[in-house]
């Protein structure tokens, strides 16, 4: 079990801000830690002057070890009342909390061939495996998928870094990628690695799960930040503590139990790892079910036994939306 508090926090400056594409802010960070960082890591920082203490992860997109940089790209949530928005408002000389540089999606050298799957702001966790993969000369084909151009951060980058091992769909366009025929021409030696909307990541998941395909050569980083709804405000009530609080929309039901001073467990915080699973007694609403641990089965159910409260949400009832726990 680990806390917010049990992390190492370092204090950053920001030293230069650029917008990339429509709602997405590249945010350069000097750290006082080394950043020989690895394609896959990403840093989490404590989101300036929020009223309470939220953590946000972000990938790297680039490193500059002589300057001493991190570069960071931050996507402005629609009806965000909180972490994005507060993220974009940081100006050069602005200071923050980040973590040192943390490992939850490595790439693994050695692979006859990968195929890397970037859905909208998914681009920034896939764009330095891309970048590594053209260093050390490996087969890869980089699929970037988007709305419409002027959404895309880093388009010209991938375009001009990467040519024709880069493929581009655009919804706009009337070019959507084609989930089937993707995962159809994947073949044993090929390790595919995505980051995207969940949408996205469940199509690819579910076609793979339908083929042979080795699951362990399926690898993702969910974030746990995009749901099937948008995120919005709900009430969680737990009677064995006597604790009813409402969780905003820009804070998870893990955060939101926490502030309460519900004791939680928990360890990846983005719906992978399942230890921060919480029963349901009763729900008004739907659960948006956002994490990578239970299975489809599980999620389809009318009524799910539980879910895990660090990504999970309820929405989307004309009644008020609100769900009753039981934690131990
Ligand atoms: S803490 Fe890992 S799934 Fe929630």
């Amino acid at each position: 079990m680990s806390t917010l508090h049990d992390k190492s926090w370092f204090d950053a400056t920001v030293v230069a801000t650029t917008m990339v594409a429509e709602e997405i802010k590249r945010i350069e960070l000097a750290v006082p830690f080394d950043v020989s960082c690895k394609a896959g890591e990403h840093i989490d920082v404590l989101l300036p002057g929020a009223e309470r203490q939220l953590k946000r992860s972000y990938s790297i997109v680039d490193a500059d070890r002589q300057a001493g940089t991190v570069a960071l790209s931050v996507f402005r949530t629609p009806n965000s009342r909180g972490g994005s928005i507060m993220m974009h408002t940081l100006v050069p000389d602005s200071r923050l909390r980040v973590s040192s540089p943390q490992q939850d999606f490595p790439l693994r050298i050695g692979a006859r061939r990968y195929v890397l799957l970037a859905g909208g702001i998914g681009i920034t966790a896939i764009l330095s495996m891309a970048d590594t993969l053209r260093r050390v000369g490996a087969n890869y084909h980089l699929i970037y998928v988007g709305r419409h151009r002027a959404a895309m951060a880093y388009l010209d980058r991938v375009i001009a870094d990467h040519g024709e091992k880069a493929t581009i769909y655009v919804d706009a366009e009337n070019k959507p990628l084609n989930v089937k025929q993707l995962v159809a021409e994947i073949d044993s030696d090929t390790e595919l690695y995505m980051c995207g909307p969940i949408r996205l990541m469940d199509a690819v998941r579910r076609t793979w799960h339908d083929t042979d395909l080795d699951i362990t050569n399926l690898r993702f980083e969910t974030f746990g930040n995009s749901g099937w709804f948008e995120p919005e405000p709900f009430t969680v009530t737990v009677p064995r503590l006597g604790l009813t609080t409402q969780v905003e929309q820009d804070e998870s039901l893990l955060e939101a139990l926490e502030r309460a001073g519900a004791d939680m467990m928990f360890d990846c915080r983005k719906g992978e790892c399942g230890l921060c699973q919480v029963k349901i007694l009763s729900l008004q609403g739907r659960i948006d079910h956002r994490d990578v641990f239970f299975s489809e089965a599980q999620k389809n159910e009318e009524l799910p036994a539980t879910l895990c409260c660090c990504v999970s949400r309820v929405s989307g009832t004309d009644l008020s939306p609100n769900i009753e726990l039981d934690i131990p």
